[in-house]
């Protein structure tokens, strides 16, 4: 089936369903996402039609968590965008240096790769001991994989390379130790990492930080949803903290623009008005 195939109401009251009934709320996601991911599921499950699947997601938890699962893209790597990091250890850690007690926030961290790469970041910079991190996402089985910090081995040479090339200060291979195929970051990149399931779309600032990532989040958001989120964030951001978003997003059309003004615009890095 293409997903050109399924109607905007065969969506809407699919997503409309999952919301009731779990809680979760897609309504107002990208539109062009999730019907490619509704599409995708409907041709591995092979049921005929989106009421199909719908009836079977409202008794089938077991499906409704696999369909979850679709909905929520989880791709991520250390060190994503080097460059990025790089802009983060010159032009904001230096702003992170003036605070006593520093708390940041990685808004959607999937399996915690972004969480643990400020963990790294922040020890070169001195900084990892005075800092709390909170990491959310509203996919609990991509924190459960955060928590553990068990990586495939396969991606050392590519998460080593983006370390080198974000500035790295040490070797990569000090942050981790081997075992058969994966990885397992080091226990003192771990202490200060607070792994929580929070949603974007549903629930409320819970911390007043100096710092959030939100990156490759708002990508699957509509516009209006993107605004909602912007808000909570400049809600939980301290006068002159920093938000930083993905390589494609950007605060430039958010009605928020004007409360911020830019670190590093390539960075997508914003500092929050006084
Ligand atoms: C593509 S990953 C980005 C991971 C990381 N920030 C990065 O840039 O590499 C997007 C993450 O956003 C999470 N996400 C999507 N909608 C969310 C919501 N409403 N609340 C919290 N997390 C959400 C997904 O579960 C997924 O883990």
């Amino acid at each position: 089936m293409r997903y050109k195939d399924i109607s905007d109401i065969e969506i809407s009251s699919l997503l409309e369903a999952i919301y009731d009934t779990y809680g979760y709320d897609f309504r107002e996601y990208s539109q062009a996402h999730i019907r490619r991911r509704i599409t995708n599921r409907l041709s591995v499950s092979g049921f005929e039609n989106v009421a199909q699947m719908q009836s079977h997601v409202l008794n089938d938890e077991t499906f409704a968590s696999e369909l979850l699962q679709d909905l929520s893209i989880t791709v991520t790597e250390m060190f994503r965008d080097p460059t990025f990091y790089r802009s983060l250890r010159d032009n904001v850690m230096p702003v992170l240096k003036t605070y006593p007690f520093i708390k940041i926030w990685h808004a959607g961290c999937a399996s915690g790769e972004e969480a643990y790469s400020m963990a790294i970041l922040l020890q070169e910079e001195g900084l990892y001991d005075r800092t709390t991190i909170y990491a959310t996402d509203f996919n609990q089985l991509a924190l459960n994989r955060a928590k553990d910090g068990i990586f495939s081995n396969k991606m050392i040479k590519e998460y080593t390379s983006n370390y080198q090339l974000a500035g790295g200060k040490e070797s990569f291979s000090r942050y981790y130790t081997s075992n058969y195929d994966n990885v397992i970051m080091n226990q003192s990149l771990k202490k200060n990492i607070v792994w929580a399931n929070h949603n974007l779309v549903t629930d409320s600032v819970f911390a007043e930080v100096n710092l959030i990532l939100c990156r490759n989040v708002l990508i699957y958001f509509e516009k209006n949803l993107q605004n909602k989120v912007q808000t909570l964030f400049y809600n939980s951001l301290i006068n002159g903290g920093v938000l930083c978003l993905g390589s494609k997003e950007s605060l430039r059309f958010s009605d928020l623009y004007d409360q911020y003004s830019e670190i590093d615009t390539k960075q997508r890095i914003y500092k929050k008005k006084y």
